[in-house]
């Protein structure tokens, strides 16, 4: 019998490969392994009462509307209100220019979809939202991909790399506790940033989850807020951000910041994809917010999320054994380590797996290969006991390496 399927994929989608790693971490679902694994938010952080009113308020009020189909562009008030919360960060647009997706997961879709052509530079960080890789792939751009550190996007590889000629069709960057690695783009080097867009006429693709979610300090200064300082007006940024990680990843409500032609773009664009975002999460999110409670909910997922953080440096002080390093993320919900040389993470994450442990090894993270000895551990997730108990089986697999 001909197979009816194998060459009847489009071409980029041929190129998609399930991966081992995927393989191995469906065994994390087992109850008895801690999971260092998955991007989880804390499910003990989820404003359930706020969330369960807003949904009766959102029924009784105006049933008719909140199951009806709406605005491609999204539920006007909810726009407007995220027009202003990202008004006092400094990103002052209208709200035609705020658009509301299915998560900031959407808005990098979207991204794709408008900006890459078979065969497009598309720059990004390295390592890189694994999310993001994986939308834009079957689009098969030609990745370019930059130097990170400890602050961040290294932007004089990027002035490089424009220097000698070549032209992204975009950079993307995670500007705030990056995943996977957890480091935050430095003030300098933001600035540094928009300034080479301007020069070299660079779009930058700003992915922002997780910048409310800092443990010391203060805010990071948005790119796009940046951006608007400098033009008067978005320019140069496209800013994503969701309610994932501030209210619960389940509503599936994020949003966009962009420049009128990209908006006007992109609400064509996701005519096609899904008509609009879910009416009903959109209500719910907006009668949850309204009234202040993300300036009143947010500060404790912080206290939460700064504990896991703690407990999790402290027990890879007592359980590492020489050799591997890890970032000291002042926010967010990762954790990234770096073994020895001649270490492999997925080799380890097979014995950890043994020790009913699991994190996420760092190769997948790297849009063009390498980075086998490093990888990603999640500290939002699980509690501080299982954290503990999760390191210490951690330390045991990787001292038997
Ligand atoms: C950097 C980054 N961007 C986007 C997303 C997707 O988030 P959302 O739930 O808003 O689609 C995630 C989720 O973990 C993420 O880490």
């Amino acid at each position: 019998m001909t197979d009816l399927w194998s060459a009847r994929f489009a071409s980029g989608v041929q190129q998609m490969r399930s991966s081992a790693v995927r393989d191995l971490l469906k065994l994390t679902e087992q109850p008895d392994v801690i999971s260092f694994g998955g991007g989880l938010p804390a499910p003990e952080s989820f404003p359930i009462e706020e969330l369960a009113a807003a949904a009766e308020l959102a029924l009784l009020e105006n049933p008719a509307a909140a199951l009806q189909y709406g605005l491609t562009e999204g539920y006007r008030p909810l726009r407007e209100f995220l027009s202003l919360r990202m008004a006092t960060l400094g990103i002052r647009v209208p709200v035609e220019q705020v658009m509301v997706t299915h998560g900031s997961q959407q808005g990098l879709d979207i991204a794709g979809r408008l900006l890459i052509d078979p065969g497009a530079p598309v720059a990004v960080e390295d390592p890189s939202y694994l999310g993001a890789l994986g939308a834009w792939r079957s689009l098969q751009p030609s990745w370019v991909t930059l130097r990170l550190d400890r602050d961040g996007l290294d932007v004089d590889h990027l002035e490089q790399v424009l220097a000698s000629g070549l032209r992204p069709r975009f950079l993307y960057v995670v500007s705030c506790f990056q995943n996977p690695t957890g480091v935050t783009l430095s003030p300098e080097r933001r600035v540094r940033l928009l300034e080479i867009a301007a020069r070299y006429g660079l779009v930058i693709l700003e992915d922002d989850p997780y910048g409310e979610l800092y443990f010391e300090g203060s805010r990071a200064t948005p790119l796009a807020a940046l951006d608007v300082q400098m033009h008067g007006e978005l320019r140069h940024v496209i800013y994503l951000s969701t309610f994932s990680k501030q209210l619960a990843p389940g509503l599936r409500v994020g949003w966009m910041a962009a420049p009128p032609a990209y908006i006007a773009r992109a609400t064509i664009l996701k005519q096609g994809l899904d008509l609009h975002s879910n009416s009903f999460a959109q209500r719910v999110a907006y009668l949850t917010c309204r009234d202040g409670l993300l300036d009143r909910h947010i500060p404790i997922i912080r206290e939460v999320y700064r504990a896991r953080r703690d407990v999790m440096l402290a027990a890879l002080a007592t359980e590492m054994p020489a050799g591997v390093n890890w970032t000291k993320p002042a926010g967010g919900m990762f954790c990234w380590l770096t073994l020895p040389d001649g270490l492999n993470a997925t080799e380890l994450l097979k014995r950890c797996l043994e020790q009913k442990v699991a994190f996420v090894p760092g190769a997948a993270f790297y849009a063009d290969g390498g980075g086998e000895h490093t990888a990603r551990l999640n500290f939002s997730f699980s509690s501080p006991d299982k954290i503990r108990a999760g390191v210490a089986r951690m330390g045991a697999a990787f001292r038997g390496a």
